[in-house]
C-alpha cells in the first residue's frame, strides 16, 4: 500500500517536471530568437571569417548561447523530452552535451580572434573568469559522467555519485546563464546602451536566458527528489 502511494507520487512528479520542460522550450526559443534579432538587425550580422571584427565578435554571444547553454539545457531535460530507453536517453545526453562544448570552444575561439584583431587583452573581466571556470568545469563534469555511468561501474557507486552529478550539472547550467547575463551587460555597457528599443531587447534577451535557466533546473529538481 505504502510503495503504491509512493509510486503515484513519483510519477506525478515526472509528469509536472515534464510540463516545466514546455516553459523551458517557450523561454530558450524566445531567446534564442531575440539573439538572432539582436546580432543580425542590430549588431551587423554574425560572420568567424569576416574582416569585421564586430561581426567576429558576435559569434561568441550567439554560440555561448544558442549553442552551448540551449543545446546543454535540451540535454539535461532529455529524461524528459525524450520517450526511449534509459540507455538511449543517456546516449542522448551526452552526445547533446558533447556537441555544446564543442559549440562554446568555437564561441570562445571567436572571442579571442576578435580581441587579437582589435589588440584588446584576454581574460581581464569577471565575465571571463567566471565563463572559463564554467567551461573548465564542465569539461571534468563531462568526464566524470562518462566514466560513473557509461563504462561498467559497480550500482552503489553509481547510485552514490549520481546526486553529485545532478548538483554539479544544476550548478554549472547556473554558472554558465550568470556568464550570459554578465556578457551581456558588459557589452550593453560598453556600446553605450541606455533607454531606446535595443537596451529593451537586451533586457529581454537576457531575461528570457535566465528564465530558461530556472525552468530547466526545476524540471531537473521537480523530477529526482521527490
Ligand atoms: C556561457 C556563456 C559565455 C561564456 C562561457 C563566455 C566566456 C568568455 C570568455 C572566456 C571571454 C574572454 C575572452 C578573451 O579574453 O579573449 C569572453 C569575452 C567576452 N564575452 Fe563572453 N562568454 C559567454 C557568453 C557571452 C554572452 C552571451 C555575451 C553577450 C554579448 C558575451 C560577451 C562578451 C564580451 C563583450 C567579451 C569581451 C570582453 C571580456 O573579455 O570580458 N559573452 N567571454
Amino acid at each position: 500500500m505504502h510503495s503504491t502511494h509512493h509510486h503515484v507520487v513519483v510519477s506525478q512528479y515526472k509528469r509536472s517536471a515534464s510540463r516545466l520542460t514546455i516553459f523551458a522550450h517557450v523561454f530558450g526559443i524566445l531567446a534564442f530568437a531575440l539573439m538572432l534579432v539582436w546580432l543580425l538587425h542590430y549588431r551587423g550580422g554574425i560572420e568567424y571569417d569576416s574582416y569585421n571584427a564586430v561581426r567576429v565578435f558576435n559569434v561568441h554571444p550567439f554560440l555561448m548561447f544558442c549553442g552551448f547553454i540551449f543545446l546543454s539545457g535540451e540535454a539535461m531535460m532529455v529524461y524528459k523530452t525524450v520517450q526511449a530507453t534509459h540507455m538511449v536517453q543517456k546516449v542522448v545526453h551526452m552526445i547533446l552535451q558533447l556537441l555544446a562544448f564543442v559549440l562554446a570552444v568555437v564561441g570562445l575561439c571567436a572571442v579571442f580572434k576578435y580581441h587579437d584583431m582589435t589588440n584588446i587583452e584576454d581574460v581581464y573581466s569577471l565575465h571571463s573568469w567566471i565563463g572559463i571556470a564554467a567551461i573548465s568545469l564542465f569539461v571534468l563534469q563531462w568526464l566524470a559522467g562518462l566514466i560513473t555511468f557509461m563504462f561498467t561501474q559497480p550500482d552503489v557507486t553509481r547510485q552514490s555519485l549520481l546526486p553529485w552529478h545532478i548538483c554539479g550539472g544544476r550548478t554549472l547550467l547556473y554558472m554558465s546563464i550568470v556568464a550570459a547575463l554578465t556578457g551581456l551587460l558588459e557589452k550593453a555597457t560598453f556600446i553605450g546602451l541606455r533607454s531606446n528599443r535595443e537596451a529593451r531587447l537586451v533586457n529581454f534577451l537576457g531575461l528570457s536566458i535566465l528564465l530558461f535557466g530556472i525552468f530547466v533546473d526545476l524540471s531537473v529538481a521537480l523530477a529526482r527528489y521527490v
